[in-house]
């Protein structure tokens, strides 16, 4: 996590190697990513950028992306496993539902789940989630953190947060400033610690945590 400009989206992308690098090294597993081969490396990447890239065709046309023999059937299943599927039961034709040029006849949340289930069918070995900034309903929030957990519990994953609920689900959170991982440590310890995590945390996400929410609640409701 970082400001914005902090650099999050561009390590993103130097590991999936859409930019060469001039200096230092980017390990997998100990390996250097620079002896991959580069189709059979990103084939092992399941990635969820910052604006979802969605293609003109249906919704499975576009889940299938990755994995084009995928049956019909094997996506509904996945997609009941998000919310029961309601997400799916909005569109007008369900899977064979026409998304439009860049998906643009779909909202913001329907785009972000269609990639989502795009990563689902694909269990990639290590999964980049660059979280979208646009806001969203609580309901369809709720239906991408359920997706997030399935995917979470399969893949390595690497997501740039800015929901509090992602921050914590890590187990290390990587700090960024103007290019530069300045803090790397567990929320507890990063809180502790009282640096620049602890100020963006209380700049942007504590708002989001119960703690507060109720804590406003009874500021309110004592007035
Ligand atoms: N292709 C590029 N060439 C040169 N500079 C770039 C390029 N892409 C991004 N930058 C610059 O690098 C810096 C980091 O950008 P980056 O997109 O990684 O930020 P970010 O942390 O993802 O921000 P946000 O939270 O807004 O998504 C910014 O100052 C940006 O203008
Ligand atoms: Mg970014």
């Amino acid at each position: 996590m970082g400001h914005t400009g902090a650099g999050k989206s561009s390590i993103a992308k130097l590991i999936a190697r859409f930019y060469e690098f001039q200096e230092g090294r980017l390990l997998i597993d100990g390996l250097d990513v620079r002896t991959f081969d580069l189709q059979q490396y990103r084939k092992q990447l399941g990635i969820v950028s910052q604006v979802p890239f969605l293609f003109s065709g249906t919704v499975a046309d576009n889940i299938r992306y990755a994995v084009p023999d995928v049956k019909e059937s094997e996506m509904l299943e996945m997609a009941r496993k998000i919310g029961d599927g309601e997400w799916l039961d909005t569109l007008p034709e369900g899977l064979h539902t026409e998304v439009g040029e860049r998906g643009g006849r779909l909202s913001m949340g329907q785009r972000q789940l269609v990639a989502l289930m795009r990563v689902l069918v694909q269990r990639p070995a290590i999964f980049i989630l660059d979280e979208a900034t646009a806001s969203i309903d609580p309901f369809t929030e709720w239906q991408i953190q359920q997706a997030l957990n399935l995917i979470l519990t399969n893949s390595t994953s690497i997501l740039i947060a800015h929901r509090l609920s992602t921050v914590k689900a890590a187990d290390r959170i990587v700090v960024m400033e103007l290019g530069r991982i300045i803090q790397e440590g567990t929320h507890e310890s990063l809180l502790k610690e009282g640096g620049h995590y602890a100020t963006l945390y209380n700049m942007y996400f504590r708002h989001q945590s119960l703690a507060y929410v109720e804590q406003a609640k009874e500021l309110i409701e004592g007035d």
